[in-house]
């Protein structure tokens, strides 16, 4: 029964905000810094060492649900959504930004039951900010209610987008091809913050009307896409159609009307799907 996610809720949070520690503490020394995917994949062992804390402190309460993590995914596990209740884990969110000591750094954790998001918890830890939303409950930072933009008006937009791990010329062609359609439809501004879910929690606060990317995982949006919708707004696939979160791309809005003009505008950049295996 629905009563019972409150409950792990106050657990993730609780679990996050032991990570933001660790993670704050990392961040003042050396990291070892290695690659995945490519050249720009980067993690560290403080990924790994606050991955494994999140997981075995859940695992240990709730010993029959599922869970899916960055790290164990990278590391070969099945990425693969089941109708169990699955945690969502992505340890630290902006490694690249943590290892440069830029601030743009959270711990993520969303769940989801019967494939669909029940709460999410976004710790920006190095700034001591707490994301939650719980599905029916509202979505809210340090506590405060949050309420996404209503800006419909694409030429009054501020858009934020990630760039993603693969850099060959043929995605930074779309890539940039992208950006310059944008630019050119003379939008506000365009941010890149280095941390997808960070970015996300400001659509959801109302700081920037919309998010698009192609090559984000699961643990980027899941915890994401509930902080946004119990704020008000829309999170879609860049098609215009429902978000898949193993689909590797999304577009998040304050309205309909901004996220289907944005997934209108986008050319797509091909990604292996989250559980192609
Ligand atoms: C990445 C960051 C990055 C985005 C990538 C994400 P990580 O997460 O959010 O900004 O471009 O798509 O996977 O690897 O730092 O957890």
């Amino acid at each position: 029964p629905s009563a019972n996610w409150g409950e792990c809720m106050e657990a993730a949070v609780e679990i996050a905000r032991k990570a933001g520690q660790v993670i704050r503490e990392a961040v003042k020394h050396d990291k070892c810094v290695t690659t995945k995917s490519s050249a720009v994949d980067l993690v560290t062992e403080t990924d790994h060492l606050v991955e494994n804390l999140i997981i075995s402190s859940l695992r240990a309460k709730y010993p029959s649900h599922s869970f899916i993590g960055e790290e164990s995914s990278a590391a070969g596990e099945k990425c693969c959504l089941t109708d169990n209740p699955t945690w969502i884990i992505d340890p630290i969110d902006g490694t690249c930004n943590f290892v440069h000591s830029f601030p743009m750094v959270a711990v993520s954790i969303g769940f989801a039951v019967n494939k669909e998001l029940e709460f999410g918890v976004i710790y920006h830890c190095l700034e001591e900010n707490l994301y939650t939303a719980r599905k029916g409950h509202g979505a809210f930072c340090n506590g405060l209610k949050l309420q996404v933009s209503k800006e419909t008006d694409l030429s009054k937009a501020l858009i934020l987008t990630e760039i993603g791990a693969k850099r060959d010329p043929e995605t930074l062609k779309i890539f940039l091809g992208n950006m310059e359609r944008f630019l050119k439809a003379h939008v506000h501004g365009i941010r890149v913050i280095g941390s997808a879910t960070l970015a996300l929690c400001q659509i959801a606060a109302g700081a920037a009307e919309a998010y698009y990317q192609f090559g984000l995982h699961c643990w980027d949006i899941a915890a994401a896409a509930v902080i946004i919708r119990e704020a008000g707004g829309n999170v879609i696939d860049t098609s215009g159609g429902p978000l898949d979160l193993m689909s590797r791309r999304v577009v998040a809005a304050g309205t309909q009307e901004m996220a289907n003009h944005i997934a209108q505008m986008l050319e797509t950049i091909t990604y292996e799907r989250d559980d192609y295996n």
